[in-house]
């Protein structure tokens, strides 16, 4: 989502990554697909992420996503949801080792930026697929790996086990990223001294936490007031609104409220009461009034956000895309 690769970035983020883009729905140009591709000039350097099965799908889809705005093409060999491996994309691959380096192949020589891999250990429990496909997909063009020790079954599961993340630094001379339960500074500090890894990725840790960001980039873990909470949230639902539309965005952005609002920063009957307004403008009426000093704040970040019609939109886009619905 742009508007958390945003955030993202203005909590100190270095990198920031998108969700994983369909490359059939890309080769179809199918609307909602196209729509991720919607890259702001503050978010460089953005890695854009591309799943499928079908090395030269892959390797037009990375052409589109470098025309989009992509400093780094990524490629899903980690996504465990059904939908995606019953296609042969996304974990999958770790168990057709030949299939994922032609994918990885195909797409380093499509493109001109690097190109990364994210990948589980592998399928099943205990796996160790991660460190047999890792190697090989370097020697196929991956100039990064990043690794989230789980297996594709554990789904969330569990712990990330990055024993094997230190394995895999081991084995190949490129950065190795390590991705599972980094959620403060202590944390990443530990990940990255014991598996020797590049760098950390952060994933729900920062979900209506972007402070998570800034405790462990800076090491400052000042609470946000609640003025700052309401602000930030309700720059994200106007950004999400934006990206979505209010029928798919007031679903999405439930789970949110909880993340933002919880933690102890706002009452618990507060939290309910926002989770049960029918539309995002009521919620952001009911959160202007608890934190009147957020309006102040909102106006300061809006200000700072680059005009969307700057954005990189490809030719090929559909016109309603371009007017952000
Ligand atoms: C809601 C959600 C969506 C995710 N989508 C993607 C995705 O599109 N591509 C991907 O490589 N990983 C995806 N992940 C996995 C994360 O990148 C990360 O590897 C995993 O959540 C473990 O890191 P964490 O403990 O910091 O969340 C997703 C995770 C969550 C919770």
């Amino acid at each position: 989502m742009q508007a958390f690769r945003r955030q993202g970035r203005r909590y100190g983020a270095g990198l920031v990554c998108s969700e994983m883009v369909s490359c059939a729905g890309l080769e179809h140009r199918n609307e909602r697909t196209l729509g991720y591709l919607r890259v702001g000039r503050d978010e460089h350097p953005l890695a854009i992420q591309i799943f499928g099965s079908e090395p030269r799908v892959m390797a037009d889809a990375a052409r589109m996503v470098v025309a989009a705005g992509a400093d780094i093409v990524d490629i899903n060999f980690g996504c465990p949801v059904r939908k995606v491996t019953k296609t042969g994309a996304g974990a999958t691959l770790l168990d057709d080792p030949d299939r994922a380096c032609a994918i990885v192949g195909a797409v380093a020589d499509a493109v001109d930026v690097p190109v990364s891999v994210k990948m589980r250990r592998g399928l099943e429990n205990g796996s160790r697929a991660c460190l047999q496909v890792g190697p090989r997909l370097v020697e196929a063009g991956a100039a990064t790996l990043t690794l989230h020790p789980r297996s594709a079954r554990q789904m969330y599961t569990g712990e990330a086990d990055h024993s094997l993340t230190a394995e895999l630094v081991e084995l190949v001379d490129v950065p190795v990223i390590a991705s599972g339960d980094v959620t403060s500074r202590a944390r990443a500090q530990s990940v990255l001294a014991t598996t020797g890894a590049a760098a950390v990725m952060v994933g729900r840790g920062a979900q209506g936490n972007p402070w998570a960001l800034r405790e462990i980039v800076d090491g400052d873990g000042a609470e946000p007031s609640r003025e700052e909470v309401a602000a930030e949230l309700i720059l994200f639902i106007r950004e999400t609104m934006r990206e979505l539309g209010e029928h798919r965005a007031s679903g999405f952005l439930k789970k949110f409220y909880g993340w933002y609002l919880g933690r102890g920063r706002f009452p618990r009957p507060f939290k309910q009461e926002i989770v049960q307004l029918e539309t995002t403008d009521e919620v952001v009426t009911r959160l202007f009034a608890a934190a009147p000093g957020a309006a102040s704040i909102v106006e300061q970040l809006e200000a700072e956000l680059p005009d969307p019609t700057d954005e990189i939109l490809l030719d090929s886009m559909p016109i309603s895309i371009y007017g952000g619905g």
